[in-house]
């Protein structure tokens, strides 16, 4: 039985740096924590594997929770700037102060000044605090009853004309209804609020165990969407928070008002990324179209309608905080948006309406609240994160200091556009953060320089440094001056001050789509890498000594992946174990000994900035999980926690038709799924997939393979696989989409290898590498769709030992 051995000490995540191009397929910065495992337990291992049926086309791209939100959405909540203390009336002004023409916001084409509205921000939510109430909470019927006080009989909302000049007359607000008629007259959505549990946050009713009646009930009323907290959510309800608010998702896109007729709501998560087995980023847009990240944004008591002045307490390490924990580039696309919370700008937020500035309570001489440079940073920070731009504020009071903020067109563009890119942190050095946001036009980047830091900092960046090729025309998005160029020679500078920043649009360069290949050869591991114009020559990555310091020398080939944190390489080494390494910030760590039998090349996918999977053969011919993870805390967090380690056991995951796999698994990582394949006993492919945090059984795909398979992503719903087929061992493909499904016969590319090919993706260009028949190292590449491709031979003297691996940097 043989240990592990010691950790490798990786950078903390706060001052790790990499500066490699951005792109979706992301991944960490992070720490190897640990460690091996016996022999025994990978061969006895408990296999979990779940019997569900196998992923099909109709797998929406665009989950059903995501109804009307193409991108992130905007608009406005009650909780911070009102707490529990809200009424109808109330919210009812504040989506009156999102339509009506704001005198500190930009003028239409008519010459009207714009609302909050016409820049986006069109979606009105209730928070806690409507049913908050003594008693039950629900009527006789078991109708869930707003509380005594929000719904006054009688109260009317304002008449309102809008930019475009029609006029919305004051509305009753007698009943609900009453309410979502009136915001939806404004021309803005209506979102409702309430818990998974059967008492909510601060005590008051939960829908637990009325959640079907509660989401007929809130049709009934008119709603878009509703906001679904967890505060009494433990015990769930159907063993894991995930199924809890899957069950969510299903009775929300499925909801009919109590009539029959159908009235889908939108469903948001907040259960703060504290679910189990895995965070809500995983399993969230299978359900609902946003999910919160963190904890809130601050708890502080004090609100704007009570006793602090007028002031809630917001301060920068909070900002921070949530900015850090928002940070999961894999898990963000279209109708799926990672939630740091809510933007607390503006008056109510330490935004003293006079100045803009900072400012103290009552007898408090202390300034709280946010600097202005803070304030921008804040919103800058959400944009490039593409999060949800959910304002906090008295909408009806904006200040000409915070409309500059908030009202900012071309920052809300990098924040709405249509590609749906998280921005990906490039560079950290602990003092400054560089993250860069590919946008829909080809060769534009929104990117946000930020100093993290209390002492101004100077920074400089070339082309580059972001991962691009060429010349960059570079414009300040904050205040829309033109600063030149900027090359890959040419670099800027910037001067920042405590915790300011500068968002940046550069467009005319050109991605470098870096990518490596990895082989052994006769004196280790060999790279060769892609910068996107020249290929570099072999360096060598030594593999230590057999059982100590390293796997000694790899059986079969390495398994790689890679992200903006680094490149993880994983290998079988002399001693059968798993042995991992990373390459960093130009140089490679220590080898770690993961343990285990393995039986076959490993095979590795990252699932997300925060999770890698390996899977491997063991000596039962079975397939077996390990996984890199951020453990999701259970009670809660502080602001920069992160509990990074690998799984201590490994998880079966069988084999097709109950027997054993020939040669090595492959497993590919896109949106939310993990698809995982491996040539039977029958030589046919099969797969099996991990989609929103669950496993599908083994399912057959077909072929005669004569080699392992091999399989790629570079875009969420496709998949690419490659292996050698029989009997002429030329090198096939087999295609997937998420609309098509799988293509029905295997391409033939046309030329044989020694053993399995190696695939990568960047972009819309694929490449399979082969060690061809004379053992040096070929190329076949395709830019665009269908099997026409073209083969290439990369270096006709070094000669590989075993087969390669290719890893694309995102
Ligand atoms: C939790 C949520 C907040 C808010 C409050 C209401 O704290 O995280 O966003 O909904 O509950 O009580």
């Amino acid at each position: 039985m043989s240990l592990a051995s010691a950790p490798s000490n990786r950078p903390d995540p706060a001052t790790a740096g990499f500066p490699a191009p951005p792109a979706r397929t992301a991944r960490p910065v992070r720490r190897i924590a640990s460690l091996a495992l016996s022999a025994a337990i990978l061969v006895t291992g408990s296999l979990a594997v779940t019997a569900v049926s196998a992923p099909t086309p109709a797998e929406a791209m665009v989950p059903p929770g995501a109804i009307g939100a193409t991108t992130p959405p905007m608009g406005w909540n009650s909780w911070y700037f009102f707490n529990n203390n809200i009424t109808a009336k109330a919210i009812a002004d504040q989506a009156a102060g999102l339509a009506t023409p704001n005198a500190n916001l930009a003028l239409t084409g008519t010459g009207t000044h714009k609302s909050l509205a016409d820049l986006g921000y069109r979606d009105v939510s209730i928070d806690g605090g409507w049913w908050t109430g003594s008693g039950s909470g629900r009527d006789a019927s078991g109708t869930i009853v707003p509380n005594a006080g929000f719904l006054p009989s009688g109260a009317m909302s304002k008449a309102v004309t809008l930019s475009n000049g029609t006029t919305v007359p004051a509305h009753a607000l007698n009943t609900m209804k009453d309410l979502t008629d009136y915001v939806h007259a404004l021309g803005l959505k209506a979102g409702m609020y309430t818990d998974t549990g059967t008492t909510g946050c601060g005590g008051q009713r939960g829908s637990g165990n009325n959640e079907a009646k509660d989401v007929t009930t809130f049709a009934d009323w008119g709603y878009d969407w509703v906001k679904v907290d967890h505060c009494g959510g433990t015990p769930t309800k159907y063993g894991t928070v995930m199924a809890d608010y899957k069950d969510w998702g299903s009775l929300t896109a499925n909801a009919k008002s109590s009539a029959g007729v159908a009235h889908p709501l939108a469903l948001e998560i907040c259960e703060w990324g504290t679910g189990a087995p895995d965070g809500p980023w995983v399993w969230g847009g299978a359900a609902s179209r946003t999910w919160r990240t963190g904890r809130d944004i601050t708890g502080a008591a004090g609100y704007g309608t009570t006793s602090n002045g007028g002031s809630t307490w917001i301060n920068w390490s909070q900002v921070q905080g949530n900015f850090n924990l928002n940070d999961h580039p894999s898990n963000e696309g279209p109708g799926q948006y990672n939630d740091p919370d809510y933007l607390l700008i503006g008056p109510g937020f330490g935004d003293n309406p006079a100045t803009g500035q900072q400012q103290t309570h009552g007898t408090d001489t202390t300034l709280w609240g946010l600097t202005p440079d803070e304030q921008q940073s804040y919103f800058g920070m959400w944009a490039i994160q593409g999060a949800p731009l959910v304002l906090a504020t008295d909408t009806p009071n904006l200040t000409a200091a915070s409309a500059a903020i908030v009202g900012n067109e071309s920052v809300i563009a990098v924040d709405q556009d249509s590609a749906v890119h998280q921005g990906q942190k490039v560079i950290d050095n602990g003092n400054v953060q560089v993250w860069s946001k590919q946008l829909a036009t080809a060769g534009t980047r929104a990117v946000l320089l930020l100093n993290t830091s209390s002492t101004s900092q100077t920074y400089s960046f070339t082309t580059q440094n972001l991962g691009l090729n060429g010349t960059a025309t570079v414009q300040n998005l904050y205040t829309g001056a033109g600063l030149g160029t900027l090359s890959s020679t040419g670099s800027k500078s910037f001067t920042l001050a405590p915790h300011q920043s500068v968002m940046l649009k550069l467009t005319g360069a050109t991605e470098q789509k870096p990518e490596t290949v990895f082989a052994p050869t006769a004196t280790g591991i060999s790279q060769k890498s892609w910068n996107g114009s020249t290929w570099s020559g072999w360096q060598t990555l030594a593999l230590g000594t057999a059982g100590s310091t390293g796997p000694g020398s790899i059986q079969g080939e390495p398994a790689v992946v890679s992200s903006a944190g680094g490149v993880d390489v994983f290998v079988r080494g002399t001693d059968n174990a798993l042995w991992a390494n990373t390459y960093k910030n130009g140089a490679w760590g220590s080898w770690v000994n993961l343990g285990g039998t393995l039986s076959a090349s490993p095979t590795a996918a990252s699932l997300g900035r925060d999770r890698i999977d390996v899977f491997v053969r063991s000596t039962d011919g079975k397939v077996y999980q390990k996984t890199f993870q951020q453990t999701p805390g259970a009670s809660d967090l502080p602001a920069y926690w992160y509990d990074v380690k690998w799984t201590t056991s490994w998880v079966g995951q069988d084999a097709p038709n109950a027997t054993t796999i020939v040669g090595a698994p492959t497993a590919v990582a896109s949106l939310n799924r993990i698809d995982l394949f491996a040539r039977g006993t029958d030589n046919a492919l099969w797969q099996k997939s991990y989609v929103s945090g669950e496993w599908t059984g083994w399912t057959k795909r077909g072929g005669t393979l004569s080699s392992s398979p091999t399989a790629v992503s570079g875009h969420p719903g496709q998949i690419e696989v490659f292996a050698a087929l029989s009997p002429t061992g030329n090198i096939g493909q087999l295609s997937w989409t998420a609309t098509g499904g799988w293509s029905s016969t295997w391409y033939d590319l046309g030329r044989a290898g020694t053993g399995a090919p190696t695939a990568s993706q960047v972009g819309d260009r694929i490449n399979v590498y082969i060690r061809a028949t004379d053992n040096t190292l070929w190329q076949w590449y395709r830019i665009g769709t269908g099997p026409t491709g073209t083969w290439q031979q990369l270096d006709s003297t070094t000669k590989l030992t075993g087969n390669p691996a290719a890893a694309a940097h995102p």
